[in-house]
């Protein structure tokens, strides 16, 4: 994983099976269903690397021949979070490797011509002091509905939080991180600015629609 001076809180999974999955997506010739098995893919990846420091407990095991000693993730709280929509596509791969995570879910939509966001949906488990956050959208643009995303999950008592997106923008790195300092961002590419619509350069478009069909 990179680090970058300018934005402490950013990750940038480098991993070149990360990164050569990364440029299908950004083709405008993939097809939805292509696009939805690489962000699955590219989410399962960057989640291997986003899960390297998890805590061990030791464990005692049975093999076939002896009694032995092994290890098991400590806690089992972790719960991955989508951000309606396009973060659903992220779920299944993280969850594969984590299957004893629960999900929640928020509902943000960014308005076109504010680019602010608007919320319509929240729901995580209870014990949110508890937990381990992995919130999931593969757009940070603006940074608008990932702050928001976080402020809710806080108000919630959320404190361990981390999102997890595919492609980010300065300008929603710098926004996050301006409101919630705390949060470490996982990126795979950091990319170079947005344009007047509030669409990454050179990024890979609408997420959402790639995702679901729906352009
Ligand atoms: C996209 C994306 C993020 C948001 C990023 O969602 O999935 O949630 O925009 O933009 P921001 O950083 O400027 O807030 P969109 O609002 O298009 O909703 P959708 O996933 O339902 O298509
Ligand atoms: N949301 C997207 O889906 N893509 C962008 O480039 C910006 C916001």
């Amino acid at each position: 994983m990179d680090t970058t001076p300018a934005f402490p809180t950013l990750r940038v999974v480098s991993h070149p099976l990360v990164q050569h999955k990364l440029s299908i997506l950004r083709d405008r010739e993939t097809p939805t269903k292509i696009f939805k098995e690489i962000v699955d893919e590219i989410a399962m990846l960057m989640a291997y690397e986003a899960t390297s420091d998890l805590a061990l407990e030791d464990a005692v095991v049975e093999t076939p021949l002896e009694r032995t000693h092994g290890h098991r993730v400590s806690g089992k709280k972790l719960t991955l979070v989508p951000i309606l929509r396009a973060g659903l596509g992220m779920v299944e791969g993280i969850y594969r490797l984590v299957p004893g995570a629960r999900v929640g879910h928020i509902g943000l939509y960014r308005d076109h011509d504010t680019l602010e966001p608007v919320d319509y949906y929240f729901k995580v488990p209870s014990d949110a002091p508890e937990r381990d956050f992995f919130l999931l959208d593969p757009m940070l643009a603006t940074g608008g509905s990932a702050a928001a995303a976080v402020a809710s999950l806080k108000r919630a008592g959320a404190t361990r939080i981390r999102f997890m997106c595919i492609v980010a923008a300065p300008e929603g790195v710098q926004r996050l991180a301006t409101a919630h300092p705390d949060v470490i961002v996982y990126c795979a590419a950091l990319d170079r600015e947005l344009n007047e619509s509030g669409y990454i350069l050179p990024g890979l478009g609408d997420a959402g629609d790639r995702l679901f069909g729906t352009r």
